[in-house]
């Protein structure tokens, strides 16, 4: 998903600076707090059903690193990285196996067994290795006929295989939703769960239980109303239970929206029990998630005390895989005895801000933001729930810093990323020994390409004002005040502004005029203000905050689509195809084939940057001819958010359409695919040849 990204993109010439020496403003008031507390829900018991998982289970399990290819030597490998790296002492302890430990047929007496080939010592001697290493076994199977790989269920076998986990000195089970058994039906579902619950337990063994149902029962949708129903069900019968589906490579929308399925279910979580966001991706391979997007995972799966079971290639592990497993401060947020999971105080335009209770009496306080351009929050230490106090000790649990706060909590988080945070009471004089709470945010103000648009496009040249607040909510004043702003090399930021003292609870702000240097090229520019004080008797902090300017360059001359970067593309299926369709063949409408153009799949929608500069675009319009389907489109087009062309609906049979479109001194223009008559079946739309005629 794209979002709309504020950003600059302007070499700086840091003209004026500062003008009104940093005018102190007016006292910062805490911004008023859209409460959305979140009622409680039914839950009638309070303790673990089995005794187990009084804190929300740590390990590691295959599956998204290994799938369908997993062996007893990269268990027992990956086992091995867990006791050697230290992460099993830190509570890293379980060792799951996913789908495909088993062998496709059951043996004739029923019984499971693994798979001969990927597990030839069979499970109860992994189980007996990973004993003897500390460790404990996880294991997988299905509620129904077949596992999701379409291995043998445990329909039909719940007591036996429960008593065969047993025997094999299994401690864990992930029980799925697959292989659905004809005639199942809401009430025959809880009670097959009920029932392997119950199984594991008339087993003897202590065996956490870990299902699936709510998920795919439920479809992972808090509007859904079994989906309530089914958590509020599992919270009674299981340990853990998963809240969402199965995390995909988009890391926004994935952690995002894992979130946002979790937040309703805060009252359901007690020790023994906890909502389940899926596995860790610290650190697989296949993601490539940045350490921000790393750390912004492990802060809400410990805020929500969900937990935490990593799924990547242990033995490979970085540097930075380790750092991020193993932050003992956040682990302790996941893991407090307390069991209670962070609950929504308030919704700050993009910001979530949750709040969790530890059992010492510090909360935990996650600043999740989800636009694509930096947010400041603000709340208060009374408003996620602390006892009254003269000051607070505001930890961030990644940058690992300590600052004090006469009681309001302000920051800046950076986009689409969370910060976590734990805040505690300071004893009387206890404040004077930390720096002041402060925050610093950047903003440039490049206006919008049109009025509404979501882009902020400045072109080399153009001259941008940058702005930095800086606020103080610490105690302590903060004296001899300067405000610098940076920017990418070669562009020009001025000098450093001397704003002297800002008290508790106060800003101040400076603005600089950035030019974004001639031949600057198409691309998000940082920019990063700094301030820096003296506080306390002799003592130094700063504080940073940044902004981003995106630089673009209109096109020139007659250029195909093909050439030029979009400013965003949204496409229906797959990557958007340049120069060829979906499967790689050349673009063809009707038999004409087109070297140039693009290939979408409806529902699609793409914004170019025009700068005024173009007055014509033309193009050729239809279904790829790799379209066998019986689908439809329309093409609307949109010279700065006014429609300037509409095809109507395009099937297999239309005849190749011409549009020549006028767009002169627009900036940017948008080409949106829609479903055409609503059959969205095999929406192949092309572009062939689309050209632009620009000023040169
Ligand atoms: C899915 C489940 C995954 C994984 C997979 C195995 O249903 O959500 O976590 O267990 O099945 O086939």
């Amino acid at each position: 998903m794209h979002h709309p990204r504020r950003r600059l993109r302007i070499p700086a010439l840091l003209i004026a600076a500062l003008s009104a020496a940093a005018a102190l403003t007016a006292a910062t008031a805490p911004a008023a707090l859209a409460h959305q507390l979140i009622s409680p829900q039914r839950q009638t018991r309070s303790q673990s059903y089995n005794g187990l998982a009084l804190t929300p289970p740590m390990g590691w399990n295959d599956w998204y690193q290994y799938r369908c290819t997993v062996t007893e030597d990269d268990v027992l490998a990956n086992a091995k990285a867990l006791v050697s790296s230290g992460l099993a002492r830190l509570g890293y302890r379980y060792v799951n196996l996913d789908d495909c430990w088993m062998a496709p047929e059951r043996a004739a007496d029923g019984q499971l067994q693994a798979d001969p080939t990927r597990f030839p010592h069979g499970i109860a001697w992994l189980a007996s290795q990973l004993h003897a290493m500390g460790l404990e076994l996880g294991v997988y199977e299905s509620f129904g006929d077949t596992t999701c790989q379409g291995l043998p269920g445990s329909y039909g076998h719940y007591q036996q295989d429960a008593d065969t986990f047993a025997s094999w000195g299994v401690d864990f089970l992930k029980f799925d939703y697959c292989g659905l058994p004809a005639g199942t039906t809401s009430a025959s579902l809880e009670a097959d769960y009920q029932a392997m619950s119950q199984d594991l337990l008339a087993s003897g063994r202590h065996i956490v239980f870990s299902e699936e149902l709510p998920i795919a029962a439920g479809d992972a949708n808090p509007a859904n109303a079994n989906y309530l129903p089914y958590v509020a069900y599992s919270s009674q019968i299981a340990n853990m239970w998963r809240v969402a589906p199965d995390l995909t490579t988009n890391f926004n929308s994935t952690i995002f929206g894992h979130l946002a399925n979790d937040l309703p279910l805060a009252s359901y979580a007690h020790p023994g029990a906890w909502n389940d966001l899926d596995m860790l991706l610290t650190g697989a391979s296949g993601y490539n998630w940045t350490v921000q997007q790393q750390e912004t995972q492990m802060s809400i799966w410990a805020e929500l005390a969900s937990p935490l079971i990593d799924s990547s290639d242990l033995t490979n592990m970085s540097a930075s895989t380790m750092q991020i497993l193993s932050n003992r401060a956040v682990i302790a947020v996941d893991q407090d005895p307390l069991g209670k999971q962070g609950q929504l105080v308030a919704q700050q335009g993009t910001v979530d801000v949750v709040a969790k209770p530890l059992a010492n009496g510090d909360v935990a306080v996650l600043l999740a933001n989800t636009s694509a351009a930096p947010q400041q929050a603000s709340t208060t230490a009374q408003a996620v729930g602390l006892h009254p106090a003269g000051a607070y000790a505001v930890s961030d649990l990644w940058v690992n810093t300590t600052r004090e706060t006469a009681g309001v909590i302000a920051a800046t988080v950076p986009a689409e990323s969370a910060m976590l945070l734990r805040v505690s009471p300071l004893p009387g004089l206890a404040a004077y020994a930390f720096p002041p709470l402060t925050d610093v945010s950047a903003t440039a103000q490049v206006p919008p390409a049109y009025p509404g648009s979501q882009f902020e496009v400045a072109q080399p040249g153009q001259t941008v004002p940058v702005t930095a607040m800086f606020q103080n909510e610490g105690l302590a004043p903060a004296t001899d005040v300067s405000l610098s702003l940076a920017g990418p090399s070669g562009w020009a930021t001025g000098s450093p502004v001397s704003v002297g003292t800002v008290p508790t609870g106060q800003e101040t702000d400076g603005t600089w005029q950035v030019t974004v240097p001639a031949g600057t090229a198409a691309g998000d520019y940082t920019l990063t203000a700094t301030t820096a004080y003296n506080w306390g008797p002799r003592r130094t902090a700063s504080e940073s905050g940044q902004t981003e300017i995106q630089v673009d360059t209109p096109p020139a001359g007659t250029p195909t689509l093909d050439g030029l970067s979009w400013l965003s593309a949204v496409n229906g299926y797959g990557p958007v195809g340049i120069n060829e369709n979906y499967y790689g063949g050349p673009l063809s409408i009707h038999g004409v084939v087109y070297p140039h153009g693009l290939w979408v799949n409806s529902v699609a929608t793409l914004y170019y940057y025009l700068g005024g500069n173009c007055s014509a675009f033309n193009v050729d319009l239809g279904l790829d001819d790799s379209d066998k389907g019986t689908g439809a489109v329309d093409y609307e087009f949109y010279a700065d958010g006014n429609q300037v062309y509409n095809s109507g609906v395009v099937t297999n049979s239309t005849p190749t359409i011409h549009a020549s479109v006028n767009v002169t001194g627009a900036n940017v223009l948008e080409l949106y695919v829609g479903e055409g008559n609503g059959t969205i079946n095999y929406g192949n739309a092309d572009f062939g040849n689309p050209q632009l005629t620009c000023a040169s």
